[in-house]
């Protein structure tokens, strides 16, 4: 069992959303997995970290095999991602991240891209703002839920992308 967690050094970048997501992946994953071959069946758990860089971010650090970064371009989102870029070192754990509502700020989310190269982070993916978000939240599902379109694919391939990565 190996076990990825989802922080951002700031509130509201979207781990939740994206948690949500990438856990009803999974699940489908795992009903296809056991049709094709019990021995390439894999289970996961995705940690939704808490804000900031206390002690809820460092225990559910502890264990983990990869670490999600769930950032937005905003000053204080970059700011944070920094911030808890720092902790995550520490551990030692491979690292990606996603840019959520990149299309807000496209400078800093040009400034994020060439921070996460020097970090040797994984770009895993950049999310648009896109209200359906909040839509498939009040409609109480996960956006690969809510939507069959392009919201779903990216998601989507966030997610393979992550799978990828997780050694
Ligand atoms: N790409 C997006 N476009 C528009 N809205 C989004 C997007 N991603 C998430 N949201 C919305 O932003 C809000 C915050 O998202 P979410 O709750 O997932 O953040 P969080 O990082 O888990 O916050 P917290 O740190 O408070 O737990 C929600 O209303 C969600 O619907
Ligand atoms: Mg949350």
């Amino acid at each position: 069992m190996k076990e990825i967690v989802v922080i951002s050094g700031k509130g509201g970048t979207g781990k939740t959303s994206l948690t949500a997501s990438f856990a009803v992946l999974v699940a489908k994953v795992k009903n296809e997995a056991k049709e094709i071959a019990e021995d390439e069946f894999k289970d996961y758990v995705i940690v939704d970290g808490s804000p900031g860089v206390g002690c809820p971010v460092v225990s559910s650090l502890s264990g983990a095999k990869f670490v999600v970064l769930v950032t937005e371009p905003s000053v204080s989102g970059f700011h944070d991602l920094k911030r808890v870029y720092e902790l995550v070192k520490k551990f030692n754990i491979k690292t990606g991240c996603i840019i959520n509502k990149y299309d807000i700020n496209k400078k800093i989310t040009s400034e994020i891209k060439e921070y996460l190269i020097k970090e040797n982070i994984v770009h895993i993916s950049n999310l648009p703002y896109d209200e359906d978000f909040t839509k498939a939240m009040t409609n109480g599902q996960t956006i690969v839920e809510y939507s069959s379109g392009r919201l779903k694919e990216l998601v989507t391939d966030s997610w393979n992308t992550i799978l990828k990565n997780v050694s």
